[in-house]
């Protein structure tokens, strides 16, 4: 792992699925953008964008008046998200290769800050929250979607392996210094810095295999057994049993997937 890598990794497979997790979150994603207000001409700022899947869409939202500064700490990502802003003509997006833990953002008196599945790599959450608070203007809105129990994770008919994969998910990401759970600290962390939590709500999904949502689990599962091989985590002989237990839940009709629970917060700079 490199210093500007995070525990999943930043290679194509790990970019072409967080594309597919955009499209597969992006519908509350967009409700929950609606809900703060988020419009024209507005200046957000995307924390941890990644790739930039979400970074376009605000763009596209903001339009050419609006501004997205898009914070991130893999040079590889920003290079992907650079190309395709570059290639789908978005000209109000400025990019910044930093790493949070280690500096603030740099920008003040934003509109709005969107921060998905970032909170819970970082090694200070409380030093994210309140670098995100000091972008905003007064009245800004930082906006959230954080796992708060990564735990429901399960499949029915239960299947131990997959579970047991889950538990080496949440493990991997607390050796690299994260917590999977940090939605659960949010509704205190927030207002220590300053920002007045002004709406909560819980999006969880109960997933058939005919569901559009079901490519999640199936890219999710197969890329991180190759990522907790990569990382020494885990043995050839376990990873395909958690496959074989995959293949069997594919195979099974009566198969129900619960994702794990995110806890979208929206909270206002004082
Ligand atoms: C699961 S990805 C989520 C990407 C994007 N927010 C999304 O929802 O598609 C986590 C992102 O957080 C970034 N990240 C983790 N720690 C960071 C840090 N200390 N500073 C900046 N970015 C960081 C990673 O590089 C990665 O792009």
């Amino acid at each position: 792992m490199t210093d500007r890598d995070y525990v999943l990794g930043t290679h194509d497979e790990e970019i072409a699925r967080l594309g597919l997790q955009h499209r597969v979150w992006r519908t509350p994603a967009i409700e929950c953008w609606q809900k703060a207000g988020v419009g024209r001409g507005q200046k957000v700022i995307d924390v941890g964008a990644g790739p930039g899947f979400a970074t376009m869409d605000l763009a596209q939202i903001v339009g050419p008046d609006g501004e997205v500064f898009a914070a991130e700490r893999s040079n590889r990502f920003l290079a992907i998200a650079t190309k395709a802003c570059t290639e789908r003509g978005f000209t109000n997006v400025r990019f910044c290769n930093m790493d949070l833990m280690n500096e603030s953002l740099g920008v003040t008196g934003f509109d709005a800050a969107w921060c998905r599945w970032v909170a819970c790599f970082v090694s200070s959450p409380a030093t994210l929250v309140q670098r995100i608070a000091d972008a905003l203007r007064p009245g800004g809105v930082a906006m959230f979607h954080e796992y708060s129990d990564y735990r429901t994770f399960r499949f029915t008919p239960r299947r131990p392996a997959l579970e047991s994969f889950a538990d080496e998910v949440m493990a991997s990401w607390r050796a690299a210094g994260g917590e999977p759970n940090i939605g659960l600290d949010l509704p205190v962390l927030l207002p220590a810095a300053g920002l007045r939590v002004r709406h909560v709500r819980h999006h969880i999904f109960a997933v058939t295999r005919q569901d559009a949502m079901w490519q999640w689990p199936t890219s999710f599962i197969g890329i991180n057994l190759d990522r907790l091989r990569e990382l020494g985590r885990v043995s050839a002989g376990w990873v395909s049993e958690v496959r074989q237990a995959f293949q069997d839940a594919e195979a099974d009709e009566r198969t129900v997937f619960t994702t794990p629970l995110v806890l979208e917060v929206i909270a206002e700079r004082q």
